[in-house]
């Protein structure tokens, strides 16, 4: 039977969170550079999109490029920028018409001027898209989001728009690049490795983490209803009995 019988649709997570890891191993497994790895991973990226917007979940966010990934050699980091631009350029009309809306989160300004237009263009079409809200990381990295929000609120307080004593979790989040989307609830890290590098830190407090040995662009449709069966089968107290 197929996991994907196994999934009770009311109870879907409403946002799923993904370290896509591994393009690189995946790579140098079949003797290829680790750029084929990452176009690989790109289909993957379409796979899991469509599998997620099909299912009825509606948030999907992705860690595409990390505050830390600035530090690979300047190549890898000019062919993942290539990269997603083209990506973007051949599956935006795709995205529109499948009503799935694009959102980034991470430092914009970081990218380059070509990738943000894209980005821009992208968001702009499919704004008012409803079934699905896929947002990409990048130049993303949680300390740097939560250092930020930091910064923004001290200068509210200082211009007297905040009081200190109104300073509660639900005033933080907002000031977060994830302010109008939820906390995930399930949170999937591919290729082996157990650690959540930086990652959406404040919004997986109570999220579900869910690890796979499988290299990114192995993770396919089935691996993703896989790990939904077993974020359903889990027992979710959020720190109560
Ligand atoms: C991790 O593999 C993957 C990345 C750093 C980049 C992810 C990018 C893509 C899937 C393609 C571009 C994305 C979009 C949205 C168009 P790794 O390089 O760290 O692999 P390794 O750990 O095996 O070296």
């Amino acid at each position: 039977m197929s996991y994907k019988d196994q999934i009770d649709t009311s109870r879907l997570p409403q946002h799923i969170a993904i370290i896509m890891d591994g393009n690189g191993r995946w790579a140098k497994k079949q003797g290829k550079n680790r750029v084929f790895g990452h176009t690989e991973g790109v289909k993957s990226v379409r796979r899991i999109t469509e599998a997620c917007a099909k299912l009825g979940v509606p948030y999907l966010t992705l860690y595409a490029f990390s505050t830390e990934n600035w530090g690979r050699p300047p190549a890898e980091v000019t062919a993942l920028m290539e990269l997603l631009v083209h990506s973007l350029r051949k599956e935006i009309k795709s995205l529109n018409d499948q009503n799935i809306r694009l959102n980034t989160i991470g430092d914009m300004n970081a990218l380059p001027p070509k990738c943000v237009r894209e980005l821009n263009d992208g968001m702009n079409l499919t704004q008012n898209n409803q079934r699905l809200t896929l947002s990409l990381a990048l130049s993303y990295s949680s300390r740097w989001e939560i250092t930020n929000a930091v910064k923004q609120i001290a200068e509210e307080v200082k211009q007297g728009k905040i009081e200190p004593a109104q300073i509660n979790e639900q005033l933080i989040s907002g000031y977060l690049s994830t302010h109008n989307l939820p906390d995930p609830e399930l949170l999937i890290r591919t290729s082996g490795e157990q650690r959540i590098s930086n990652y959406l830190l404040w919004q997986i407090a109570y999220t579900e983490l869910y690890f796979t040995e499988k290299y990114w662009p192995e993770f396919n449709e089935e691996e993703l209803y896989r790990a939904i069966v077993e974020y359903q089968n889990r027992d979710r107290r959020f720190g109560k009995l």
